[in-house]
């Protein structure tokens, strides 16, 4: 089997896994038990005989001549263990939420919130310092965002509208996944992610091993810390964590920042009620920011109003559809 089909057949194995709750049950405990590390084995302990039953079924497992074995396409998610269970922990989060919340949802999104653990889990209160235990607290939700940008990175990086652009200022740019996607795609491109202190020491710790020069990261608080010089600035996923006001002021600053012919870019989930609810428990992953997506239009329009003119719109299709929304500066 050539990569690029191993590639696939791990994508389609995780979205069996993660798409139902016998497999997701049977996943998540066979990685709290390390039942991977223990493979082959003759037989499961008999305590474990459902998750092995429910995996083999799924095609996670095999049985070869030495027992229980994990098959090509496990392997290969096996290959990034912690984010497999980063997105195994954050699916069953939010399944959680969604089942014993979700009459909260229809009550408004204040009264989901304050129930539903979802929202707690995101601490960005506590990466604003980088002590210890500020860096433990922040080190979960990361690994989930991580996870996730690394399977949206290779989709979105070809939508960004970069061409031409030398310095790329991305906001609440995390551990730097889709910077390094960008850049690997620009070659004369230098990149900074501005984002919350713990966040930045995470991402300073996950590039240590493949040195970057062209990415940096500028630990502080997006609405303080002054922005470096920039002919594009990029929000991926950000602004849905933003009230309308808030979120408009940033695009008005960016807006601001850029000299003419600069770019701002922002790309997110489209608005729930645009397009098909997915279905499958992994849905609820999404489901639980349902609110706080926005139909494209409305970026587009906060561009317009900050003084900038509107590039074509360009989307993909991953868990949801990702719209991409860029404007230039006038020269
Ligand atoms: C939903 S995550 C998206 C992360 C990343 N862009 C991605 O798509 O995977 C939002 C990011 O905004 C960052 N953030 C939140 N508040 C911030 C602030 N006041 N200043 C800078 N970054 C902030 C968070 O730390 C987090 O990395």
């Amino acid at each position: 089997m050539n990569n690029r089909d191993l590639q696939a057949g791990a994508r389609q194995l995780e979205a069996t896994l993660l798409g139902e709750l016998p497999a997701l049950s049977a996943l998540r405990a066979a990685l709290h038990h390390r039942l991977f590390d223990r493979l082959p084995a003759p037989g499961p302990h008999p305590e474990e005989a459902w998750a092995v039953q429910i995996l083999s079924e799924r095609g996670a497992l095999l049985a070869g001549d030495d027992g229980w074995c994990a098959s090509a396409a496990m392997t290969e998610l096996l290959r990034a263990q912690d984010d497999l269970a980063a997105l195994v922990e954050f699916t069953a989060l939010a399944a959680c939420d969604i089942l014993r919340h979700g009459p909260a949802l229809s009550s408004g999104v204040r009264a989901f919130q304050s129930r539903a653990e979802t929202f707690g889990f995101f601490r960005y209160d506590r990466a604003r310092g980088t002590g210890a235990a500020q860096i433990e607290d922040t080190a979960p939700w990361v690994a989930y965002v991580t996870a996730l940008s690394r399977r949206e990175a290779p989709v979105l990086a070809p939508l960004i509208p970069l061409d031409g652009c030398a310095r790329l200022l991305e906001i609440g740019g995390n551990t730097g996944v889709m910077a390094e996607a960008l850049l690997a795609r620009h070659r004369a491109l230098s990149a900074t992610v501005l984002d919350l202190p713990a966040v930045c020491h995470l991402g300073r710790a996950r590039m240590k091993h493949r040195p970057e020069p062209r990415l940096s990261f500028l630990p502080g608080d997006a609405r303080e810390t002054a922005w470096p010089a920039a002919d594009a600035v990029l929000f991926k996923s950000v602004l849905h964590d933003w009230a309308p006001d808030d979120a408009r002021a940033l695009l008005r600053q960016a807006a601001a920042h850029l000299p003419p012919g600069g770019r701002v870019i922002v790309c997110e989930r489209g608005a729930l009620a645009d397009e098909p609810v997915p279905g499958g428990l992994s849905a609820a992953a999404n489901l639980v920011f349902g609110p706080f997506y926005r139909a494209p239009a409305v970026y587009r329009d906060w561009m317009v109003a900050a003084g900038l003119r509107p590039l074509p719109p360009v989307d993909a299709q991953l868990d949801m559809t990702f719209h991409v929304i860029a404007a230039e500066k006038s020269a």
